[in-house]
């Protein structure tokens, strides 16, 4: 079995992100296992000081979960043309120490919704960037960009529309793929 830790970049209750990470969870491939992260809410602000061998609990948590898992799933909203804060302390928190960090070679996979046209494409062009930054390998396509997002899934937050499911299967083969092919190693 692989497992995947699925993090939403939305604390929001009712988050479209959330939502399309639960929609992931149907369409895994065989043999795989997304399992939901959601203590993004307890992560305090990254704190060089206390970045220490025994960091806060919340941050001890994350680091643990992330290196348990083969691989990362992120499913990121946009704020202001960029990734939302908390994703992105969380993020920060789990890069230290950088030369061995739980993100170095970690495999991610990267998602978004938003109901504006454009669908979180810079946030997530901004997460490449960072990821880059931590020596984590980015499954490049398909890119799930999931723009007029409140027309995709309905009352209940189930996803409704086929492409978006397609895309997601998509993606999830491809790490699939990717995961049972070596990794390259970052230097
Ligand atoms: C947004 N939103 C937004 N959307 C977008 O596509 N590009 C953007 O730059 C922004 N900027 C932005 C800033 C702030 C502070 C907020 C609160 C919102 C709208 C955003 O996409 C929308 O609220 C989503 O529903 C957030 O994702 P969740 O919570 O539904 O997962």
């Amino acid at each position: 079995m692989t497992n995947v830790l699925a993090i939403s970049g939305s604390v929001r209750a009712g988050s479209f992100n959330s939502m399309l990470i639960h929609a992931a969870r149907e369409l895994v491939p065989s043999g795989m296992i997304i399992e939901i992260y959601d203590g993004l809410r307890e992560i305090p602000p990254y704190d060089g000081g206390l970045d220490t061998p025994t960091p806060p609990a919340p941050v001890a948590d994350l680091r643990a979960r992330i290196a348990a898992a083969d691989a990362l799933l992120i499913s990121t909203p946009e704020y202001n043309y960029g990734v939302p804060g908390v994703l992105k302390n969380a993020i920060d928190w789990a890069s230290t120490p950088p030369r061995d960090s739980v993100l170095r070679d970690k495999p991610v996979v990267l998602m978004g919704a938003s109901p504006t046209p454009f669908g979180t494409v810079r946030a997530q062009l901004a997460l490449r960037q960072t990821f880059l930054s931590t020596g984590s390998p980015v499954v490049a396509k398909p890119e799930v960009l999931v723009f007029n997002a409140h027309e995709r899934f309905d009352a209940d937050g189930r996803l409704t529309d086929e492409g978006t499911a397609e895309l997601v299967s998509g993606l999830l083969a491809v790490l699939d793929a990717d995961l049972r092919a070596p990794m390259p190693v970052a230097v």
